[in-house]
């Protein structure tokens, strides 16, 4: 069976490094794997605006953002289709199918929409659209075929409850869906980078975010008032990695090699993890060493984004193009799910026939 990729975010503001190492830099890695029959990444507002129904201009005015981070990582739009949820009505179609399968009990019972409803807020009145969105994005999935979901780990709720749906679907009807497989990143300090503050998550309401598109003073600022060690007062004093923020970056974005350019003193992040462990080194040193890695790499992601900016116009010519490119595969599957459903009756010569002959004999 040929491999296909589907991904997409929610355009609700810029991208940022938790984004990156959640699941950006694999997307990329597994476009130039070649090993990819088809790679789709798509801006999900349709989904963004079932919490963000009252507020479609912060929608509208992201979805350039995503796209401009989404090639200023390195999204080839000549290997993979990059387009917008909204644009594809195949896949509201599929959704209002794909209800029929859902209880709404199973609806309630999805950890990351529970978490979401408490976070929003929502307990008093749930919008429908929102208790539902875990069945837009079967849709989304499913339309395209997708054997390979890219994703952070707050997404596996979201799979399981797709791969539950293809099933149901199949069984019900007959064959018609792939059961995706999700892709979670390898490194764990990449499954869920913290915030600058060191809370759980980066997050644009925790103002914690350093994002792909923050100049380098800010960055440098960004990662010089990070979160460390609260015991960790004096140099002598030994520090702790535990929910240390500068390390869990460390761990994500750190190669043996930064050492060698930027601090050659130590071999490797064993050897500064020991140091810091036992006293005698300095928040600043590893701040500063953090800062060199990180302004490395997104300085051709910062480079790539400005060469775009100049050229809006082709941005909105790719996403267009992507789009026309997604509709034609979404439809394709739709029709065969029309087919599996029987809801195809003017493609269907035989039903016209069968009911011609039930009324034959009675004129
Ligand atoms: N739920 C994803 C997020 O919040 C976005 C998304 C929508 C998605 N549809 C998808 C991700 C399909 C993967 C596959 O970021």
């Amino acid at each position: 069976m040929s491999k296909i990729i589907l991904t997409g975010d929610r355009p609700t503001g810029r991208l940022h490094l938790g984004h990156y190492v959640g699941s950006l830099q694999r997307r990329v890695a597994l476009q130039n794997s070649g090993e990819y029959e088809k790679i789709l990444i798509m801006i999900a507002d349709a989904q963004a605006l079932t919490d963000n129904f009252d507020n479609p201009e912060k929608i509208r005015q992201n979805i350039i953002e995503v796209a401009l981070d989404y090639l200023s990582v390195g999204l080839d739009p000549n290997v993979s289709t990059l387009f917008i949820q909204s644009q594809i009505p195949q896949l509201t179609e599929l959704t209002f199918y794909y209800l029929n399968l859902v209880s709404v009990a199973r609806l309630y019972r999805n950890p990351t929409v529970k978490a979401e409803i408490q976070q929003r807020n929502f307990e008093a009145s749930i919008p429908t659209g929102f208790l539902c969105y875990p069945v837009s994005q079967a849709a989304d999935i499913t339309a395209f075929k997708a054997t390979t979901v890219p994703v952070g780990e707050d997404q596996l709720p979201m799979l399981e409850q797709t791969r539950e749906i293809v099933r149901k679907f199949n069984s019900v009807y007959r064959p018609t869906l792939v059961e995706p497989e999700v892709l979670l990143p390898e490194n764990s300090a990449c499954m869920r980078l913290p915030g600058t503050d060191g809370k759980a998550k980066m997050s644009k309401s925790l103002g914690n975010c350093i994002y792909l598109a923050d100049p380098p003073e800010l960055v440098r600022d960004k990662i010089m008032n990070m979160y460390t060690d609260p015991l960790h007062l004096k140099v002598s004093d030994p520090g702790h990695l535990e929910g240390n923020a500068v390390f869990t970056y460390l761990d994500a974005f750190c190669q043996d090699r930064h050492f060698e350019e930027y601090l050659p003193e130590y071999a490797n992040l064993d050897e500064l993890k020991a140091h810091y462990q036992k006293g005698g080194l300095g928040d600043v040193k590893i701040k500063k060493f953090l800062n060199s890695i990180i302004q490395e790499e997104l300085a051709p992601i910062r480079a790539r984004r400005k060469e775009y900016e100049q050229d809006i116009g082709a941005v909105y010519h790719i996403l267009k193009a992507g789009s026309d490119a997604a509709q034609a595969i979404a439809q394709a599957t739709l029709d065969e799910v029309k087919a599996a459903m029987q809801i195809n009756y003017f493609d269907d010569g035989a039903l016209m026939e069968a009911h011609k002959r039930k009324y034959a004999n009675g004129l």
